[in-house]
């Protein structure tokens, strides 16, 4: 399973590259404000930054809504580094335009992923990712894993390339329960990656371990 960072915050970034298990980073428009990320030429710039700290994919996402808009922004965001990976909101527009690219060999990920039907539209026009948000729909009631096992199915029965990305990512067991599924990717908060490592077992071991260390010394 490939492990994505679901932020633009640069020092996240550089924390979850510094453990050494870091594929990639993906952001999209209300990560980018949350660092107070504004202005096109910044932007881009912050994309940079972030392509240069990491060695795999990187998500970013258009805004524009209309096909020739999509093109447009993509084939910018494609130009700006090898790493970029455009991504691209789940509307027949960007179906259309994730045909486009995938023809053109620029990697896309369709984002906002609600449905199985979504995923395989998505996966049917070439895209390299798609992103199911399970965390979001935990929030409306409606169990998001479902929708990752259903994906998982559909793509496994007829064999399509397209990569199920986890999106949306809450919590620790949301990452344990995507990798009992087979989802190839998950990104989600440095928190819920740093969360898996713990456990209280661990710490008594090691402090009695180290207590009977020092007895002997
Ligand atoms: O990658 C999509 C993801 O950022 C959405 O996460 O927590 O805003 O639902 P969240």
């Amino acid at each position: 399973m490939k492990f994505f960072i679901d932020t633009a915050n640069i020092e996240q970034i550089k924390q979850a590259e510094h453990l050494g298990i870091l594929d990639g980073v993906t952001t999209n428009p209300s990560l980018m404000a949350k660092e107070g990320v504004t202005g096109n030429n910044n932007i881009l710039k912050h994309y940079l930054k972030i392509c240069n700290l990491v060695t795999g994919d990187v998500s970013a996402e258009v805004i524009s809504v209309d096909y020739d808009g999509i093109i447009k922004e993509g084939e910018i965001l494609a130009n700006l580094h090898k790493q970029i990976v455009v991504k691209v909101p789940m509307i027949p527009d960007g179906i259309k335009a994730i045909k486009y690219f995938s023809e053109k060999g620029i990697k896309t990920n369709c984002t906002l992923i609600f449905s199985s039907g979504q995923a395989l539209l998505a996966a049917k026009a070439g895209a390299t990712y798609v992103s199911p948000f399970i965390g979001r729909l935990d929030d409306v009631s409606t169990d998001g894993l479902v929708l990752i096992e259903e994906i998982r199915l559909i793509f496994d029965n007829y064999a399509f390339e397209t990569e199920i990305l986890a999106a949306s990512i809450r919590n620790p067991m949301h990452i344990i329960n995507c990798a009992k599924i087979g989802a190839d990717v998950m990104t989600g908060p440095l928190s819920a990656i740093i969360a898996l490592s713990k456990h209280p077992l661990t710490d008594i071991g090691l402090e009695k371990f180290l207590a009977d260390h020092r007895k002997g010394n």
